[in-house]
């Protein structure tokens, strides 16, 4: 399963050396929407399992901001210091590399933090204001699932700090410009200590995936309730059925950010917490289940856009062949590329048809 993921991922690079990724092959990518606070960094970084994003109480992701996600496992030789050609050897640990600073690598996650706030800051000035030019972060791991993730601002009705007027509209551009994309999964944030009901997550989603085909829903902060309410009316799709699901999830806490307490650790204290409040539900709901629903959901979603996928590969390449037949030059090295990348994941999918995706039609969620 994780193989046509990575494969795809490779596709993704190719096509993004050749031309505006908009504008050509639209693959699947999951996008984090909802209000403001609601907990959308959080989610992200338990996802990750790792303390990297800027987040907090108030607006502070002002850009938007896609994680590309990349196995690697122990034994992978791109983990030899020559072959990452840095100062020490990765060893068994994570990296990241930034789009905008090329082949510079952190090793260090609180950099990446850092780096993350300054070069918001670089663009949007330092008194909350808000950018549509994305920050790219690739993220090396052996504990990751190969996962496109796209962290965007929340929705937000009142400007503060140096916010136009109309700050509201432009973080909906902004919203809309990702989850537009019908290749998009949605991960609609909402937070249980509201009302599910008028949910802003949900509206916006629903705006664009009427039918409910690619969005599934997050219900943060199940720990803070009001005394005396639970969840368990939302959680079992008794308000609003999210044909995909809806999963309850307990984030690390600002005062758990304060405590420095460890993302790993957040989520052995969330499956306790799971066990306690919602024990028939507890193996349905909590971060890690969120993580394996969504490479699941990921490999069918695949599998669905891959016709019109194939479709416009052939049509990109056939035009690049006649581009390159009005230059007079011969076939060169891209497209081989593109023919190769194009093989290679087709006999990946192909595999994963005999085996996981075998699997996965019977586990798909209804
Ligand atoms: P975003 O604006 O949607 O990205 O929200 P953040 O992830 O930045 O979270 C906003 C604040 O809510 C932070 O202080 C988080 O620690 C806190 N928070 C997020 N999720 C939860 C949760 O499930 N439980 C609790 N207690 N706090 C949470
Ligand atoms: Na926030
Ligand atoms: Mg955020």
């Amino acid at each position: 399963m994780e193989k046509v993921v990575a494969t795809i991922n490779k596709l993704q690079d190719v096509f993004d050396t050749i031309e505006d990724r908009t504008k050509s092959i639209q693959l699947p990518e999951i996008v984090v929407v909802g209000s403001q606070s609601a907990g959308k960094s959080s989610v992200m970084e338990g996802l990750v399992k790792k303390d990297f994003l800027p987040r907090g109480t108030g607006i502070v992701t002002r850009r938007p901001l896609l994680i590309r996600l990349t196995n690697v496992p122990l034994n992978d030789p791109l983990r030899k210091k020559d072959k990452l050609n840095l100062i020490g050897n990765i060893g068994d640990g994570d990296w990241a590399t930034f789009k905008h600073l090329g082949d510079k690598i952190f090793t260090d996650f609180l950099e990446v933090r850092q780096e993350i706030e300054a070069e918001t800051d670089r663009v949007t000035g330092k008194r909350k204001g808000i950018s549509n030019d994305p920050i790219s972060l690739n993220i090396y791991s052996a504990n990751v699932v190969n996962l496109s993730l796209t962290d965007l601002p929340g929705i937000t009705k009142v400007p503060v700090g140096d916010q136009p007027l109309d700050i509201e509209k432009q973080i909906r551009e902004i919203i809309h410009k990702y989850i537009d994309n019908p290749n998009s999964l949605i991960l609609a944030v909402t937070p249980a200590n509201t009302d599910f009901a008028t949910s802003e997550s949900l509206c916006l989603a629903r705006e664009v995936d009427p039918n409910g085909e690619r969005t599934i829903c997050v219900l943060t902060k199940l720990d803070i309730m009001d005394p005396g309410t639970d969840a368990n009316q939302v959680l079992m799709g008794k308000i609003i059925k999210v044909k995909l699901g809806i999963i309850g999830v307990k984030n690390r806490s600002q005062a758990d950010i304060i405590a420095d307490k460890s993302v790993e650790k957040c989520i052995e204290e969330e499956e306790l917490f799971l066990q306690n409040n919602y024990p028939d539900l507890a193996d349905i709901h909590g971060i890690p289940y969120l993580a394996d629903t969504l490479s699941k959901l990921l490999i069918s979603h695949i599998h669905k856009c891959l016709p019109d996928l194939k479709l416009k590969i052939a049509k990109l390449l056939i035009r690049n062949q006649n581009k390159l037949a009005t230059l007079g030059e011969p076939i060169i090295d891209k497209n081989t590329t593109i023919l190769q990348v194009i093989s290679r994941f087709t006999k990946a999918y192909t595999a994963s048809l005999d085996g996981n995706c075998k699997d996965l039609a019977s586990n798909e969620l209804t």
